[in-house]
Order: structure tokens, then C-alpha cells, then sequence
């Protein structure tokens, strides 16, 4: 989708973040530290991490004029307007759909990139693929029984599993079980040739992915063009059973869809860690359905440590003039 371009044109190159402040006087500016949760935690990080800035904690503002970097989970359109001075936004999470919206202020946002997160959506990928793998649900339903008995068995090499999405989470994933031994299919907009995985690029090649894969592992943004992608006609194309693994966002999958799906056997289980609301509807259906497990959120959590050393790297690099990374692309939509 052609966006009319909000973003500075400048954006990704170095001119685009002129040196104001050395870093030694970087004393006058403000940060404003909006985590989702532990905020004195991530302060006393902050803090740490960069003693010569002040770093105030959402909602409490001593002097809006001096805000100059937000670091958030999500901010709402109109306080990110209270800040006159601010140069650039600073994602505390993976996901950064909230800062399309065209209301948002016309700076650069710097999306957290973070290897231990994904690290630990990695290890809760290959928990699952390997569920299903060795047939676990199968396993656990027989021993409620006392029964002792074989299932049959498919090796990991017989088992490739797709990543509908291959940036630095997918890649993590899919490298995770690569190296046991799954084949590797990777879907992505234009195509990687990368030789460790078998690659299926854009749209056309979607339904192909689909049908080659026994797991899919979703870990797509929510943005105009992956909204929804996941539905019926999709689902026709599924491995007859295949299983769906949703890490990135609820918004991907048509939620009504996959039910039917679930319901007439072209998805044999979903394993969903994201939903469209969060939290999940009590009244959803896929709450109770037997062929679906959940969870709330939880396959990759942004850590303090890591992510707070990182956010201020990329503070440092702004104020010394260089380029931040990695930036929202705002007409690619993530
Ligand atoms: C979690 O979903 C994140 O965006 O980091």
C-alpha cells in the first residue's frame, strides 16, 4: 500500500538525526518511560543505563517541553502530542502497529529488535512443534486412561514446519529447529535464498506454503496487508490436520474462520499465544474448543535488562547523530 510519505525523507539516513546534544550535555532533555508493567523496575534500569539523563515515568510529566525520547509499549495519539520537542519514539515491544496510524507524530520509530526475546519465543515454538510432533495431546489423553500405548511416529525430518514470517523472530525460530533436524519453510514478501530453508515469496505462494508445511508458526505484524490473511480460503490449503502456531499477532487470523476450520478437520490444532481483542472474549468460542490451546501473551516477554540496553544504545546513537535501528518503515508497515 502507497502512503502518502509522513515520514521525514530524510528517514534512515544520518541527517536525519542532527547532534544537538553531545552526549555529556544530554542532562537538559527529558525520557518518558511508559512500560506495561514493573515501571519502577524499568526506571531504576533506565536510570542505570543512562545516569545523565532524566527519566520520568508516565503519567507523572514535571515539564512537558523538555520530553524529547518516549519509550513505550503504547502511547496514546494525543499525549505523544504533549511533547513539542520530541525527536523519536522507542518501542518496548516487538509489535508496532499503534504507530501507523496516521495521527501519529511525524518522528522516527525505533522498533525493539531483541535476540533474548526471541530466543524465548523460539524455545515456546519448538515446545509446541514438538507436541504435535511426537504426539503428545495423544499421550496425555492416554494416560488419564492408564493406557500404554504407541501412537505411531513421524520423525523431525519428516515434519517441516513454515514461518509465515521470517524478520528476526522468524529467523530465531526457524534456525531453533533447523538445527533439530525440521525442514524449514519460510514465507516472506519477496523471498530469501538462503539456503537452509526452502523459500515461498508473496502472495501467489501462499497457498503453496501452506500445503507444504505440517506446522505453520505465525509470527506476522498486524498491518494493512497481513490483516486477515490467515482465513477460509487459507485454510483449504492447509496440510489436511496441519497445525497452526500464532505468536504474532490475533489480528492475522480470522478468528470465525479458523473455528470452521478447526470444526471440519482442515486445521487439525491451533496454539494461539495472541487474539483479536486482547484479552480474549469470555464468550469466544475457541476458548473451549478441544483442538486449541492458549495462552495469554506469553511466548516472548520484553525483558528489562536486555531491552532497556538496547533502547539506550539507540538514545545514545540519536544524540550522537547516527542512525538508530531498527526503524518502523511506515509504507512497509512494520
Ligand atoms: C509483543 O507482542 C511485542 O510486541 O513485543
Amino acid at each position: 500500500m502507497e502512503r502518502a510519505l509522513a515520514f521525514p525523507s530524510s528517514q534512515g539516513t544520518p541527517e536525519a538525526f542532527p547532534s544537538t546534544h553531545g552526549v555529556e550535555d544530554c542532562g537538559s532533555m527529558s525520557i518518558l518511560l511508559n512500560p506495561y508493567r514493573d515501571p519502577e523496575l524499568w526506571l531504576a534500569a533506565f536510570q542505570r543505563e543512562l545516569p545523565d539523563v532524566t527519566v520520568e515515568l508516565w503519567p507523572d510529566v514535571t515539564d512537558p517541553t523538555q520530553i524529547e525520547f518516549v519509550v513505550a509499549t503504547r502511547q496514546d495519539v494525543d499525549d505523544l502530542a504533549r511533547y513539542p520537542k520530541l525527536r523519536a519514539i522507542l518501542s518496548m515491544g516487538a509489535g508496532v502497529e499503534q504507530y501507523l496510524d496516521p495521527k501519529m507524530p511525524d518522528v522516527p520509530v525505533v522498533r525493539l529488535a531483541d535476540p533474548a526475546m526471541s530466543d524465548e519465543m523460539a524455545a515456546y515454538v519448538v515446545h509446541w512443534v514438538v507436541h504435535f510432533q511426537k504426539r503428545l495431546d495423544a499421550y496425555l489423553a492416554d494416560q488419564a486412561d492408564q493406557i500404554w500405548r504407541e501412537h505411531g511416529y513421524t520423525t523431525m525430518d519428516e515434519y517441516p514446519v513454515g514461518l509465515l514470517g521470517f524478520g528476526t523472530i522468524g529467523r530465531r525460530i526457524a534456525r531453533a529447529l533447523s538445527d533439530l533436524g525440521f525442514p524449514i519453510n519460510a514465507w516472506t514478501r519477496t523471498g530469501t535464498d538462503e539456503d537452509w530453508v526452502t523459500s515461498y515469496a508473496g502472495l501467489g505462494e501462499l497457498n503453496g506454503f501452506l500445503t507444504a508445511s505440517s506446522a505453520v508458526v505465525n509470527v506476522l505484524p498486524d498491518s494493512p496487508t497481513t490483516r486477515g490473511l490467515l482465513n477460509s480460503g487459507r485454510f483449504d490449503h492447509f496440510r489436511p490436520g496441519g497445525r497452526l502456531i500464532n505468536l504474532g499477532r490475533g489480528a492475522t487470523t480470522v478468528e470465525a474462520d479458523l473455528l470452521d476450520a478447526l470444526d471440519d478437520g482442515r486445521v487439525g490444532a491451533a496454539v494461539l499465544d495472541v487474539a483479536d481483542p486482547e484479552p480474549m472474549a469470555a464468550d469466544n468460542q475457541l476458548w473451549s474448543h478441544p483442538n486449541v490451546r492458549i495462552t495469554p501473551h506469553i511466548s516472548g516477554f520484553t525483558l528489562v535488562r536486555s531491552a532497556t540496553q538496547l533502547i539506550a544504545a539507540n538514545i545514545r546513537r540519536i544524540l550522537a547523530g547516527d542512525e538508530p535501528f531498527p526503524l518502523l518503515d511506515r509504507s512497509r508497515g512494520y
